[in-house]
This record gives structure tokens, C-alpha cells and sequence, in this order.
């Protein structure tokens, strides 16, 4: 629900930057200087454009807990933490022992080692649909994988995604993500407007928008392209244009009609994960999807993504109908942290009070109640 309109002076948001930034640069040289150096080599002289930020990034010398440092010593609460992936906070003592311990018996073994089984046997106890997932290394593959074992499985190509989402940075879903009023089109028929140069128009003519909380559009567009689609992703809370809550009966809606048109649904879960509830979003709505997407904060930091669902969809991958590959799929490193953060931090108990969240109560038939027992 939209709030009134606020009036916003340019000229006071104007003076507070410049104040702000003088300030900024003042007690930050370092990171001045090291991003000078660090553009001549990488562009915009960071690994993630989402780091370029200006005047220019913060160089991070440590971070511990909530808190972070930078090169010149200046100390901060990290609202941040990674996207949400540090949910655990820096550096946990916990994880570190458990790495300390990985690191000495190997960081990667390119073949597979218990901690993935055991990792996989608690995602499957707590999040509703898996009965089967595969692991990857960011959400991006997470989502990039679950698209490709849908449209397997469906045996079509077109997939919609909700205008305002960001499920990673691979090309089919890298559309509509913060398009330009000019660009984006009708409100509730919007255009499929890619966020970067570089992505052939086949991909962006096989990716549909609709706009969050409308079902309607959404049967709209599935009639228009009856027979086409083979999946609808949406992230169940949409967290990338601030946060957004489904209305009401929305996922129920969206799962009807994704049910009668014969389209499979993904909940992109890389965000709301274990951070709504220790079962991730279908824990709070009775809702279940086709296939979940998972990354950020089940690793405790440490680089790790993984989609799943039931048997006869992750079939496909048995069957090698699908391949799904990477050299650090399942890498022991990434393994232990997800499985010390879900088994030893995370716990259920660890989490916030239900109540204190604007959403209704749990409903999952999955228990919310850790059975898992630490397995050395
Ligand atoms: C909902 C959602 N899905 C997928 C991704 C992509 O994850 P990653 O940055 O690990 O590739 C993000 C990243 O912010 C996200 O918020």
C-alpha cells in the first residue's frame, strides 16, 4: 500500500550529499587511494558493479560480528551484510572453527564428500518443495539452473518473471529489474526491458513481465501465450525494490493459476531463505512451489547457492536430460559452512519471534524444528 506522497526539497537533498561526502572523504583517503589504483585494472575498479558505488567504495580491511572496518580504521555497523548473506554477522567463531578444519583436509575435492549429503538431507527436511537439490555457487546459478531444469521438464521456452525482481545476472532473468518510467511501459502489461547491453534480443523475446501482486496480469499473459511459458519465478517477497509484501491471498493465486496453465512455479528463495523463518517463506504462506532457489545467508557467508524440488522434476538432471555442472558444486568448504550454519547457528531456536514479523503465522507441514544432529 502506497504511503501519501512526500514532497521532497532537491535543493536540502542536494546540500546534505555535498555535506555527507565532504565528510566521507575526509575520514577516508585510503579507500581513495587504493580505488584509484584499483580502476586501472578492474573497471570501475570493483568485481561487482554493485560495488562502484560514489564517490567511490569503502576498502574493507576486517569485520567481525556486526561490525567492519575500513582501510583507514573507521569502524561501522554493518546494516548490509552481504545482501543479506551474512545473516550469521562476520566472521562467527563457530564457522571459523569448522573452516579452519575444511581448509586443512582440502578446499576442493571435485568429487563429492559427506557434508553435501548431510547439507542437502537438512535442506530437504526444511524447505518446502525440496525432495531433491543440486548445489551451486551463487543465487544467480541457483536461478539460472532452476530455469533450465523447468523448461526441461515443461518442454517450452518462455519463462515470466515480476517486474522490480532481481533473480542474478544471467541473461534471461537480467530483465525489467529498475526499468526507466520511459522504457518500462503499461503498468499492467509491462515491456521486457534487459538491464544491460549484451544480451541477444532471442533471450529477451523468450522472457515475459508481469507486474507483482496482480494475478490477473498474470493469467492475462499466460492466456496470451498459452502453451509458450514453462515457468513463472517470482521471489515470494519481493526485495529488491525495498521490501514488498505479497498481498494476501497473492502466492495463492499464483499458484491456481500457474497450476491451470501448466507452468511450473519457482520461489526465489536466495533472499527470504532462512531469513523469514527457519523453513524459508512456505513455512508462513501455505503455498508450494515447483521448485526453490536458495544462496546468501544458508552459507554463513561463504559462496554457495542450490535449487530444488520434487523427485520426478530433478529427475531430469538424474537422467542426464539436463547437465548441471561446476567445479565447485558441492565444494567441501562451501559444504561445511551451510551445514554448520543451518545445523549449529541458525538453529530454529536462533531465530526471531514469528510474531514480531508482519506475516502470518507458520502453516508448513515441514517441522520448524531442528532434528538434525551434528553428524562428527
Ligand atoms: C532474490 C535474489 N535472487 C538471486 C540473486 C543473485 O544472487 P548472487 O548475487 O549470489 O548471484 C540475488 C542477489 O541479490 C537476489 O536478491
Amino acid at each position: 500500500m502506497l504511503r501519501e506522497p512526500i514532497t521532497v526539497d532537491p535543493r536540502l537533498v542536494e546540500e546534505i550529499v555535498t555535506r555527507e561526502e565532504a565528510e566521507f572523504r575526509g575520514r577516508t583517503p585510503r579507500s581513495h587511494e587504493i580505488h584509484e589504483r584499483a580502476k586501472k585494472t578492474m573497471p570501475a575498479g570493483v568485481s561487482s558493479s554493485f560495488q562502484a558505488v560514489p564517490p567511490y567504495p569503502l576498502f574493507i580491511s576486517h569485520a567481525q560480528g556486526s561490525h567492519i572496518w575500513d582501510y583507514d580504521g573507521n569502524e561501522y555497523a554493518d546494516f548490509h551484510l552481504g545482501f543479506g548473506s551474512l545473516l550469521v554477522g562476520h566472521a562467527h567463531p563457530v564457522l571459523v572453527e569448522a573452516l579452519r578444519d575444511q581448509l586443512g583436509k582440502g578446499s576442493l575435492y571435485s568429487l563429492p564428500g559427506p557434508d553435501t549429503v548431510f547439507l542437502a538431507e537438512e535442506m530437504a527436511r526444511r524447505f518446502t518443495p525440496i525432495e531433491q537439490v543440486r548445489f551451486c555457487n551463487s543465487g544467480t546459478e541457483a536461478t539460472m539452473d532452476a530455469l533450465r531444469v523447468a523448461r526441461a521438464h515443461v518442454g517450452r521456452d518462455k519463462v515470466v518473471k515480476i517486474e522490480g525482481s532481481y533473480h542474478g545476472h544471467h541473461d534471461t532473468l537480467l530483465m525489467s529489474t529498475k526499468p526507466s518510467v520511459e522504457a518500462a511501459g503499461p503498468a499492467d502489461h509491462p515491456n521486457t526491458v534487459p538491464a544491460s547491453k549484451g544480451i541477444p534480443q532471442d533471450v529477451k523475446n523468450n522472457t515475459l513481465i508481469v507486474p507483482y501482486n496482480d494475478p490477473e496480469a498474470l493469467d492475462r499473459i499466460l492466456t496470451e501465450h498459452e502453451g509458450e511459458v514453462a515457468a513463472v519465478i517470482t521471489e515470494p517477497v519481493l526485495m529488491n525494490v525495498g521490501i514488498v509484501l505479497p498481498d494476501d491471498t497473492y502466492l495463492a493465486s499464483i499458484r491456481e493459476i500457474t497450476r491451470r496453465h501448466g507452468v511450473l512455479l519457482i520461489f526465489d528463495e536466495v533472499k527470504t531463505g532462512v531469513t523469514v523463518a527457519p523453513g524459508g517463506i512456505t513455512e508462513i504462506y501455505p503455498v508450494e512451489p515447483d521448485l526453490i532457489c536458495l544462496a546468501k545467508s544458508i552459507g554463513g557467508g561463504m559462496p554457495v547457492g542450490a535449487f530444488g524440488g520434487r523427485e520426478e522434476i530433478m529427475r531430469h538432471i538424474t537422467n542426464w536430460e539436463v547437465l548441471h555442472l561446476g567445479t565447485f558444486n558441492g565444494n567441501p568448504m562451501s559444504s561445511r559452512a551451510a551445514l554448520v550454519t543451518l545445523t549449529q547457528v541458525l538453529t530454529p531456536g536462533a531465530h526471531i519471534s514469528q510474531s514480531s514479523w508482519p506475516l502470518p503465522t507458520p502453516v508448513s507441514s515441514k517441522s520448524s524444528t531442528c532434528q538434525c544432529t551434528w553428524f562428527r
